[in-house]
């Protein structure tokens, strides 16, 4: 029989990436596929959890028994988190979330112009969800991704004290048969112990459905 280890838990997923607007018909974003926050919420869902899945712009399909929120830009997604964060238990934050967005959004399409051959964008910072989910008074247990393309676990472990957050799934995307868009992925991820210390496990090249069954049931194992 499959062990329920999630039941009783309330799941947040971020999944996705975000879409910032610049005017009424053109955004900045990336390439992220979504499938990772989706795998994590069809596992979570089966270990028996509540799971809320709030989504950027992706193409697919809800998994079964998952509640989908779908968001289009970081402002968006950080609203509907904090909507869902009352009786959050445990979040995942896997959204490739844009680091900026247009300071200012025009209210018509920008034109462009016959004596200038340039244009400039002035960007602001978005809010780091993950980061700011942690700070909250009563957080859940706060999971994280990094992907790095050098120098991974160091990144990874620092990022990982710097948002405050519990556990971070590092990737290499700098290997293009896994991560962004793919259907594989691997993974080394971090977490403080019991005792304090960071440990670590690694997960080698396995399909992003396995991978996401793995972590959860490492997150269910640590996360008490
Ligand atoms: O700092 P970096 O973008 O590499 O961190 C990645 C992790 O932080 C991911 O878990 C991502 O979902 C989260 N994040 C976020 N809000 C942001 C930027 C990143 O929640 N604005």
């Amino acid at each position: 029989a499959e062990s329920k280890t999630l039941q009783g838990e309330h799941v947040v997923i971020t999944a996705g990436p975000t879409r910032e607007p610049l005017d009424p018909v053109r955004y900045l974003s990336n390439h992220s596929s979504g499938k990772m926050g989706f795998a994590l919420a069809e596992a979570a869902a089966k270990a028996g959890a509540q799971v809320t899945l709030i989504a950027g712009p992706v193409h697919l399909a809800t998994p079964a028994g998952v509640h989908r929120v779908d968001v289009e830009s970081a402002l968006d997604m950080q609203q509907a988190v904090a909507a869902s964060l009352p009786d959050c238990t445990l979040f995942i934050g896997c959204a490739a979330v844009a680091d900026f967005r247009a300071e200012q959004v025009g209210a018509e399409k920008i034109k462009k112009t016959a004596d200038s051959d340039t244009m400039a964008l002035t960007l602001t910072k978005n809010p780091d969800i993950l980061a700011w989910v942690a700070e909250q008074p009563k957080a859940p247990f706060t999971v994280g991704f990094a992907a790095e393309t050098q120098k991974v676990a160091e990144y990874a472990q620092a990022k990982l004290k710097r948002k405050g957050i519990r556990m971070i799934v590092a990737n290499d995307v700098s290997n293009s048969a896994l991560g962004f868009n793919s259907d594989d992925n691997a993974a080394e991820v971090f977490w403080y112990a019991a005792t304090g210390e960071v440990t670590s496990r690694c997960f080698q090249q396995r399909s992003k459905t396995q991978l996401a069954t793995d972590l959860i049931e490492l997150i269910s194992e640590q996360k008490h």
